[in-house]
């Protein structure tokens, strides 16, 4: 796509940035959507491990690799673990899921077999490793599905219950499912999601807070705006920020994530 419709469909018609650098790769990031319905299709043979290329070819916090991935293709363990994702069904739609951890056991396991004491793995910083971790990973394999055509969405709710998901994955202590990802042929129309104009996360040099209220009430326009084209329920984004992070309920269990993390041999010093 060319740039200036590329960058009209990200920011709006309105807050479209100066323009610069453009080619194809970027063209291909700025046209992402995650998409929520899926054809029952497979996948070409060998998708699987192109993606985990594209996904262990990511940076990699000193070249540690503390991440793991699970691909679940059985659909009777894809409807389990859509029960655990607050039902979201299409995780059942889509021909694969793959749940991204972040992975200390594998570190445990190098520290039992030299007999060596692994005590940073305790610390909150080595967890943050991990998700970072499995974060890039997961992006890329993202960049990597889409660049096929293919469709993903990515699944935060695989936190609302991590215990019952390590048990269902059969997953070490040290290993957390840190979110999901479904992969397959998308099914419908998904527009790219307008986002904040930059203006609202761009700061030069050092922090100094915008002219929030604006930048809100404009991109608080778009999404209405987006909602309407798409035919979804109206959607404010002041509204979803307010209730998503002033709600407890909207937590839905991801409350009592740090004792989960506890059980699952996270000590988080
Ligand atoms: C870590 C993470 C977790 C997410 N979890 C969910 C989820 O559980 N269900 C869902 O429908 N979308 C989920 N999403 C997708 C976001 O809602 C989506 O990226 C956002 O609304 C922006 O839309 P876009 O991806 O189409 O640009 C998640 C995204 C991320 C990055």
């Amino acid at each position: 796509m060319d740039k200036t419709p590329a960058l009209a469909a990200r920011y709006g018609a309105g807050a479209i940035p100066p323009a610069g650098p453009w080619n194809d790769t970027i063209a291909a990031l700025l046209d992402h959507r995650s998409v929520r319905s899926f054809r029952p299709d497979p996948l070409p043979v060998g998708t699987l491990e192109t993606l985990v290329a594209a996904a262990q070819s990511a940076a990699t916090s000193s070249n540690m690799q503390t991440w793991s991935v699970v691909a679940v293709a059985d659909p009777a363990r894809k409807a389990r673990l859509a029960r655990l994702s607050n039902d979201q069904m299409f995780i059942t739609e889509a021909p694969l899921f793959l749940a991204f951890l972040a992975d200390l056991s594998r570190a445990r396991r190098i520290g039992a077999a030299e007999g060596v004491e692994m005590g940073n793995l305790d610390y909150l910083e080595t967890f943050m490793v991990g998700a970072l971790d499995a974060a890039l990973a997961a992006q890329n394999a993202v960049v990597a599905a889409e660049s096929l055509g293919l469709s993903t969405v990515y699944i935060g709710c695989l936190r609302n219950d991590p215990v019952a998901v390590a048990e269902e994955l059969a997953l070490p202590q040290g290993a957390m499912a840190v979110f999901g990802l479904c992969v397959g042929w998308g099914k419908g129309r998904w527009e790219v999601k307008p986002r904040l104009a930059q203006a609202a996360v761009l700061h030069r040099e050092t922090y100094r807070v915008p002219d929030e209220v604006a930048l809100r009430a404009g991109y608080d326009r778009e999404l209405r705006a987006f909602a309407e084209r798409n035919e979804i329920a109206p959607y404010s984004w002041t509204e979803r920020v307010k209730t998503r992070l002033g709600r407890l309920a909207d937590l839905q269990g991801r409350e009592r994530l740090r004792a989960a993390l506890t059980k699952l041999g996270f000590p988080l010093r």
